[in-house]
């Protein structure tokens, strides 16, 4: 994954044979009037956006057209788990295209089929079907349309700094800034207090004491809005871009037994953390808990092809062996996403993705980051897991004041700002989110691509240490 930079002085890449537009002003003007004239951004005041036109990609690193190379440290939008045009999606896409480039979903399929079995084999439990969407809020959509039908009951409950997709329900679901425009929300989701030992809102002082109160919220909140008409619990594993808070030890099962004892139906979204970002096929694997139904988009196929799905466990699946499932899409299962799916399988188990992972997270990340802490007074507190980390940045440690408010804009982001353009300078692109920096790197990224994006966040937080108190 070496032959682009040459490739950004030529224009062309000897390895795959494509021509890069390096260089070519005339053609970078094109892609930014273009996108400035017709494309409407996700997200964004339209006027206020200035999107860099992107020339390449390979690895973990893309380039834009005049040449420079960001390293890519948060994977696109934490999909893009296998990097930019590894040959093995590529060509099983291409070779898809070639055999059969589409079929409806009511037909059956080879690739389709093959995805589902492998999913369903790495999946818990008697979790062993799958319905395929096209992207994660819909598999949410989704899960909650099966929970409610499941159990004739209507409300959902969801976290607080939650991201669960920004369709209908799944807005509604979400527990961060985003659901506030799109309100009035379906009338039938709460919101409760997940874990966030940092942060408590329980005014815990151990982890265990968080697990236990955050349990006994949930039960509060779930008694208190009717337990009887309640059909689902949606929660992220590990709650992604709100945090990447890791559920303190007994936290999950402890979920999956309000679960039981009120007849809930438990749904683990792992739009962003299936399929490999903390090791684990499955997020749930590493904490002892086996869900209902467990959402997946992102890491499937990294995105190549757009794709999602839920897995369904058995008493679910079966429930619709004689009622009819009132859902579909046209684009269900869609043989290039599939062939893309098993190809991320067959790279997953010969190139031992998961157990990478888990190596370069325990053995490169964890110390490095951890390290920090000494140096950094603008560090609270950093936390995950295998190529999934989040460091938290305060004005102040003792009263970890964030760096800035919560859902910051303009002048008040600017240290975010700051620290985000630092990176950039140093050539790597970060993933930042209110006060937080993640690292999301592709799973396939070097260790010495690693250890060098590390060094260029690690001085990027120089820039943040000069607006701490200390
Ligand atoms: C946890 C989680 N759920 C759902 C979604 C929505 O997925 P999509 O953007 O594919 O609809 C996301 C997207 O970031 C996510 O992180």
């Amino acid at each position: 994954m070496t032959t682009l930079p040459t490739t950004a002085r030529t224009g062309f890449d000897d390895r795959t044979g494509a021509h890069h537009p390096f260089g070519d002003t005339d053609a970078e003007t094109q892609v930014r009037s273009d996108d400035r004239s017709h494309v409407f951004h996700s997200w964004s005041a339209q006027a206020q956006i200035d999107p860099l036109p992107i020339a390449a990609g390979d690895g973990s690193t893309f380039w834009d057209y005049q040449g420079n190379a960001y390293l890519d440290f948060s994977s696109q939008l934490v999909n893009l788990n296998l990097g930019h045009q590894h040959p093995d999606l590529v060509a099983a896409i291409q070779q898809q295209a070639g055999r059969l480039a589409t079929i409806q979903p009511s037909m059956a399929n080879d690739v389709r089929g093959e995805l589902a079995r492998r999913i369903a084999r790495v999946a818990p439990g008697t979790l062993d079907k799958v319905f395929f969407t096209n992207g994660g809020a819909d598999a949410n959509e989704y899960a909650v349309r099966m929970a409610r039908r499941v159990t004739g009951r209507r409300k959902v409950l969801s976290m607080y700094r939650s991201y669960h997709g920004g369709t209908a329900t799944a807005i509604s679901l979400t527990g961060d800034p985003r659901r506030w425009p799109n309100e009035p929300s379906d009338p039938s989701v709460a919101h409760f207090f997940g874990p966030y030992p940092y942060r408590s809102a329980f005014h815990a002082t151990t982890p265990e004491e968080e697990t236990q109160r955050a349990l006994e919220h949930l039960e509060s909140v779930i008694v208190l809005e009717g337990a009887a008409t309640v059909a689902a619990i949606i929660i992220e594993t590990v709650v992604g871009t709100n945090g990447v808070l890791v559920p303190p030890p007994g936290y999950l099962p402890g979920v999956r037994a309000l679960c039981d004892k009120y007849g809930i139906v438990y749904i683990a979204d792992e739009v962003m953390v299936g399929f490999g970002r903390i090791g684990e096929w499955f997020a749930v694997d590493a904490f002892d808990v086996v869900p209902d139904l467990i959402t997946f988009a992102k890491g499937v196929n990294s995105g190549y092809v757009p794709l999602g799905g839920v897995v369904i466990s058995e008493p679910i699946a079966s429930y619709f062996d004689d009622v009819s499932f009132a859902g579909g899409l046209t684009y269900s299962g869609h043989p290039l996403a599939c062939a893309a799916g098993v190809a991320t399988f067959e790279v997953f188990e010969r190139d031992g993705i998961l157990e990478r992972v888990r190596d370069l997270g325990d053995r490169v990340v964890e110390p490095e980051i951890t390290s920090w802490l000494d140096k950094h007074p603008s560090l609270g507190e950093v936390r995950g897991r295998g190529l999934f980390w989040a460091l938290e940045l305060v004005r102040d440690r003792e009263t970890r004041e964030p760096l800035v408010p919560f859902n910051a804009t303009g002048a008040d982001a600017a240290p975010m700002g700051a620290v985000a353009a630092a990176c950039k300078a140093a050539g790597v692109w970060p993933f930042t989110h209110f006060n937080r920096v993640h690292i999301a790197p592709p799973l396939v990224i070097e260790e010495d691509e690693l250890r060098r994006g590390l060094a260029a966040i690690d001085a990027a937080l120089d820039v943040a240490d000069r607006y701490t108190a200390s």
